[in-house]
């Protein structure tokens, strides 16, 4: 009963701010079951593997604690990172401070905000690489597009996106949930962006607190690419 009225709720037009409140919270109560001790496995290729990318301007979306922008910055790139909840954003800066003894560590720039409004944020232009490991999967489907238009607008012509989602959205959610192949491919395809890669990844082996997330939700890597224009 309880599920079915949140359900209804969260597509009437108070859904998006339900869904802020509902990243609070669960922020407040310690149930960020997304966390993970390192980054994901795909990006320690992008960023150290044969093919690395040249350091240069990062852009973490929904960044949450940082576990990703402190790696990012210990790999000499320049990240800016966006949260839309002051309290994960402020652990971000504690484990940014904490890590900025170690050399090559460049500090990165946090702003408080959301992703569907990069440019009205500051966050300027000419990312390299960008980072989304589990917030367009639950943003509204209505600022969907917003996300794609304000993602595109601030990358680089070259630059890669890696995107973190559940394809199936949990059933009980009280936000909309989920990132299908066939949504990336149609959201970002006619924004300029090429799909290089869609695999099928694993909440348990990137060390994700989340329970029997890999059979319920099936956790999804897509790697995309800006064309150069
Ligand atoms: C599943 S958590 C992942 C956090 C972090 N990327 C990680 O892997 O630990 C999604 C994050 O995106 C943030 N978020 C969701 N929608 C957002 C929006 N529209 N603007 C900014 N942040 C958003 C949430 O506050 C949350 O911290």
């Amino acid at each position: 009963m309880l599920i079915s009225l949140l359900r209804r709720y969260r597509r009437t037009a108070a859904g998006p701010r339900w869904y802020r409140v509902v990243y609070r919270l669960v922020y407040r109560l310690g149930l960020t079951v997304w966390q993970r001790p390192a980054p994901p496995a795909d990006l320690i290729k992008l960023v150290e593997g044969p093919s690395a990318l040249a350091p240069g301007r990062a852009l973490d979306l929904g960044c949450g604690t940082g576990v990703d922008t402190i790696y990012l910055a210990g790999r000499g790139w320049d990240v800016t990172a966006i949260d839309m909840v002051p309290q994960a954003l402020a652990a971000a800066r504690r484990h940014a401070t904490a890590a900025g003894a170690t050399a090559g560590f460049i500090a990165p720039r946090f702003i408080h905000g959301d992703v569907t409004r990069l440019h009205d944020l500051g966050a300027g232009g000419g990312f390299g690489l960008l980072v989304d490991f589990g917030c367009l999967h639950t943003l509204p489907e209505d600022r969907r597009p917003a996300y794609v238009a304000s993602v595109t607008h601030a990358a680089a012509p070259g630059a890669m996106l890696l995107l973190y989602g559940f394809s199936r959205p949990p059933k009980a959610a009280p936000m909309h949930a989920g990132l299908t192949i066939e949504e990336v491919w149609q959201r970002f395809s006619p924004a300029g962006w090429q799909l290089l890669s869609a695999e099928r990844t694993s909440a348990e082996t990137l060390g994700m607190r989340v329970r029997r997330a890999d059979d319920r939700f099936e956790l999804w890597c897509y790697q995309l690419q800006r064309r150069p224009s």
